[in-house]
Parts: C-alpha cells; structure tokens; sequence
C-alpha cells in the first residue's frame, strides 16, 4: 500500500490561515510489511525519527491505537521547514495511514477536521487532503462541526518556489505577529482576502496576484524574516508576473506567473542568490 501527500502552500497573501494550494511536490509512504515494532526507512534527516516517536505514527496511533506495527518507508521532495506543509504532509499520511490500515471509513471533512486540530490550523492540511485550492475557516473552540471548507479549481498558471537556503520556523514566523490588529485595519485586511479569493473563482489571475501583494495580516510584519521578499516582488514586477506572496509562514516565496515568462523569471531568480533552491511547480488536483 502506497499513501502520496503533495507539499501546500498556505495563506496566499491575505487568505492567513485560512486558504492554501496543494502543490507538485509530494511525500509518500509505503507499507513494506508487518513488523514486531514501529520501523521507519528514510532519508529525511537524521533528527527524524525512525520509531514510534516519528509524528507519522504518532499520528496514526491517535486515531488507530490498536494498530499493529508496519515497517515503513518515506521518501519526499518536499523541504522541510521552508513553508511548504512538510509536517502538515506527514500528518495527513499518519492519518490515511490509520484511515486504510484501520478500515475507519473516515470522510474527507472528517479528515480536515482531524488533521486541523492536529496542526492547529487547515490552510495546509486541506489542500494537502482535497487538492487544488481550499478555502477553510476553523472554529477551534469547537468539538463538532469545528471546520467549513470549500475546494475550488485554481486557474491555471505556472508556479515557481523560490526556496531560501535557511530555515524558518513556524513558531518563529508567527512570533513576530501582533495579538491585535485594530478594528479599521482588520476590515481592510479582510476586504482585500475577499477580492484576492474572488478573483480566483473567477479564473482572474491579474487581480488576484495583485491583492496577494496586498496582504496586511502577516507579511508586512514577516518581512523582516525573509530578505527577498520585497527584491522579488520588484521582480515579479518588471517582468510581468501575477504576483507573489510568502508560501506560510517562509522563507519560500511562491510567484504565480504566465506560462511565457517562466523560464526568464527562474533564470533571474537563479541569479539573486544561489544558494537558493528554483522549482517549477503545479498545481495538485487531487490531494491525498
Ligand atoms: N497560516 C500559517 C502561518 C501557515 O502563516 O503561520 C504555516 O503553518
């Protein structure tokens, strides 16, 4: 048995912790056999558990305890700790995982439920479940009913990464947040995530792009954190890009673009620091 999970972008500018993308990046799971206790083969890095302690089967455990032990192998393109739903990628495979071992027929809201008050927030655990692109709101004080999402089909368009060479943690990312935004600002930060999600269901990328760079509830205070972010908004500019925005919480800059100029931006994005990782993406439609 084979799970696959693709890698997410969250956020997308002004839609904070609530809309995320699934993207062509993946982390996948295969069951090798049964085993006398919890085995884990990977590559991922050598502070990554290759026990019972690794977040896949703790995961898997939460739901399913009475699973018995697998031996396991995970293998993924995904980097972690870059803003690319790396650890939200592993507990929706813990939970597919317990989902087809453990026969619990689990439903896909069920899921996203689930998986949401594991991270704490669906922008990423959503899309990474349904695919393409995933509007969510989370009531987290709630037991039941405690997230509404719609899925909709995200225009087509190309999609490069713009990966920095550094790590940034989430905790880190979201430490730098105000507990507060005054009441006139917050109005306007929401205004702008209305338009920016209009205009995707609308498939007008131009004006979405646009209010992805508009975003006042998290990059204006994250800049900071990610020192390319305002060069390659000048970039995406000037060559004619949709727009860009900080993939969660960074350091991976995510430029939506048209097709015809792709391989000029990634070119130039090679250029800025080459350190840096370039992919060229795509949506993922089907999520897990
Ligand atoms: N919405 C989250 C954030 C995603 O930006 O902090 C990262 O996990």
């Amino acid at each position: 048995m084979k799970i696959r999970v693709p890698a997410t972008s969250a956020n997308l500018g002004p839609g904070f912790d609530s809309c995320g993308i699934a993207l062509s990046m993946y982390l996948s799971v295969e069951v090798l056999g049964d085993s006398e206790q919890w085995e884990i083969i990977h590559t991922l890095g050598e502070d990554i558990p290759t026990d019972e302690k690794n977040l896949l089967v703790q995961t898997a455990l939460k739901l399913a305890p009475s699973l018995a032990p697998k031996k396991l192998k995970m293998t993924s393109t995904i980097p972690l700790t870059r803003g690319l739903g790396s650890s939200s990628s592993v507990i929706v495979a813990g939970i597919e995982l317990a989902n087809r071992l453990g026969n619990l027929n689990l439903s896909e809201l069920r899921k996203v439920e689930l998986a949401t008050q594991i991270e704490g927030h669906p922008d990423n655990v959503a899309p990474a479940i349904c695919g393409d692109f995933v509007v969510a709101c989370h009531f987290s004080e709630r037991k039941e009913n405690s997230v509404n999402y719609v899925k909709h089909y995200f225009p087509e368009c190309d999609i490069i990464a713009f990966i920095p060479n550094t790590e940034l943690l989430t905790s880190k990312s979201r430490g730098v947040l105000p507990e507060n935004l005054p009441y006139k600002e917050a109005v306007k930060a929401s205004a702008v995530a209305n338009v920016m999600i209009a205009a995707v269901l609308n498939g007008n990328l131009p004006l979405a792009g646009k209010m992805m760079q508009e975003d006042r509830w998290h990059e204006i205070y994250r800049g900071k954190l990610v020192p390319h972010l305002s060069g390659i908004r000048q970039i995406c500019k000037e060559e004619g890009a949709y727009g860009c925005f900080l993939s969660g919480a960074g350091p991976t800059i995510l430029i939506l673009t048209p097709a015809e100029k792709t391989e000029r931006i990634i070119k130039i994005l090679n250029a800025l620091d080459s350190r840096a990782q370039v992919e060229h993406l795509s949506i993922d439609r089907e999520g897990v």
